[in-house]
């Protein structure tokens, strides 16, 4: 027969695999809004430039006008033979106004065409995660200023070490999440130049007005080399980079709620809106949310080093293998989307147990700096040395079994004659958090400061 050699275990025929191989409307269906505004922008130009004739571009502009309520009404046909979001619009165009839908790809190609829609397709993604970043921040800010002097343990390796507040923890989020924002801003600044008319790598002979395309479609100029505009995804690279960070950020504080969820450490309560229970054990009460936040990171960094590994060594200019740039793109900024909603959901509707917090940011010695600090300030004692005797009184009060704050005071003057009963002034957590008052700082005044600066900039 004329099958292939190797055709016994293939059930296609070679055509058959390579469209199988090579079609991309499943996914890049979702640059049809971008693809519809780069084609009317295009056309529009074409006809002011006298390349296209007016009732050519009204044509034109009435069948992509047809194309576009098809596509909201849900009766646009994608089709795999048309291999992908371009070529379905094209095709479609052509069935609706006839052969003068051939003129709209004068002075384009698709090179061109798919760099600029998945640019604008990323812009918009940015955007909207940045509205996302900062309706997250709202929540947390929210939630610090109520609880600006809620105390709670601030630890270091996962140990007690000082006391803070939770408005004090929470805003330390607003700050990673502010930076966060400001890189998808700062990659948005970077990729809002427009990669049409560059064509399929040199440019156009036709007279184009790539100012007048680029301004159409929002962007703040032209890309300046045409090979350079349809063979990177840097752009992509980089949000992607931006998503990644803001994922690390979101999974460290979905960890944390995961931590304070469990019973031995009862820091906050979730309603059932983030919870689940399970089908066995009924006095569970899970953090699922946090949980999958948590691990949506590995998402985001996956797409990451997909597209990374997709581009590099690629020689210039356009190879099919940046149409694989399009899923992970998608599934990273889905999964982003999903992770800053869960994330705020449950910001908002987590309450703490302020009474455990408080108790647990007395607990393990947490002042036992404060005391060594007194005696530095108190009795002008180095701190090396203050450190050994608050050291010392640490070990009497493991061994008494007892707290710091009710060590008695003879025991204290045994470590160190000039000790007075002032010093148990300093040694309750309350008194701890609210010294803390260098700008920045865990008192509850800076942290209100904090709170209100945050506010302005976010207004
Ligand atoms: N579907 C293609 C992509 O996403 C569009 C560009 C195709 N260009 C080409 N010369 N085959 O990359």
């Amino acid at each position: 027969s004329g099958q292939a050699m190797w055709g016994g275990r293939f059930s296609a025929k070679p055509a058959e695999l390579m469209q199988a191989i090579n079609v991309s409307i499943g996914f890049d269906k979702r640059l049809a809004p971008q693809d519809l505004a780069g084609s009317r922008a295009h056309a529009a130009m074409l006809r002011k430039q006298g390349v296209i004739t007016s009732a050519d571009e009204q044509q034109i502009q009435g069948g992509l006008q047809a194309i576009e309520a098809e596509m909201a009404a849900g009766t646009f046909p994608y089709r795999d033979e048309f291999e992908d979001i371009h070529m379905n619009v094209e095709a479609r165009l052509r069935e609706l106004i006839g052969p003068v839908a051939g003129r709209l790809h004068t002075a384009r190609s698709r090179n061109d065409q798919v760099a600029v829609d998945f640019r604008l397709w990323v812009r918009d993604a940015c955007d909207r995660t940045i509205a996302q970043l900062r309706a997250l921040q709202q929540a947390l800010i929210l939630k610090a200023e109520a609880h600006a002097e809620t105390l709670m343990p601030g630890f270091t390796h996962l140990q007690p070490a000082q006391p803070v507040t939770f408005g004090h923890h929470l805003m330390a989020y607003v700050e990673m999440f502010g930076r966060d924002a400001g890189r998808f801003s700062d990659a948005r600044r970077r990729m809002n130049e427009s990669p049409l008319g560059a064509a399929a790598l040199a440019g156009s002979p036709f007279p184009i007005d790539r100012d007048a395309t680029a301004r159409a479609l929002g962007f703040d100029r032209p890309t300046a080399n045409s090979l350079d505009s349809v063979s990177d995804r840097d752009f992509a690279l980089e949000a992607l980079a931006a998503a990644t960070l803001a994922g690390i950020h979101l999974s460290r504080l979905a960890e944390e709620i995961v931590i304070w969820m469990t019973p031995q450490f009862g820091f906050i309560k979730l309603t059932d809106a983030f919870t689940t229970g399970s089908s066995i054990m009924p006095q569970k009460k899970n953090p699922d949310a946090a949980e999958l936040v948590r691990a949506k990171v590995g998402r985001l960094l996956g797409s990451f080093t997909q597209l990374a590994v997709v581009m590099k060594g690629l020689p210039l200019a356009y190879s099919k293998d940046m149409q694989e740039d399009k899923v992970p793109t998608f599934d990273a900024f889905d999964a982003l989307e999903l992770s800053l909603a869960a994330m705020a959901g449950m910001v908002a509707d987590m309450e703490p147990v302020s009474a455990r917090m408080a108790a647990a940011a007395g607990a393990g010695y947490s002042t036992a700096t404060d005391l060594a600090d007194w005696l530095v300030r108190t009795l002008d004692m180095p701190f090396r040395d203050a450190h050994h005797v608050t050291g010392a009184a640490v070990k009497r009060a493991e061994q008494l079994n007892c707290d710091l704050s009710d060590l008695p005071l003879k025991e204290l003057q045994a470590l160190s004659q000039g000790i007075t009963a002032e010093v148990y002034d300093v040694l309750t957590p309350r008194a701890s958090a609210g010294s803390r008052k260098s700008y920045g700082g865990a008192a509850p005044d800076q942290v209100r400061a904090q709170v209100a600066r945050w506010k302005d900039m976010l207004k």
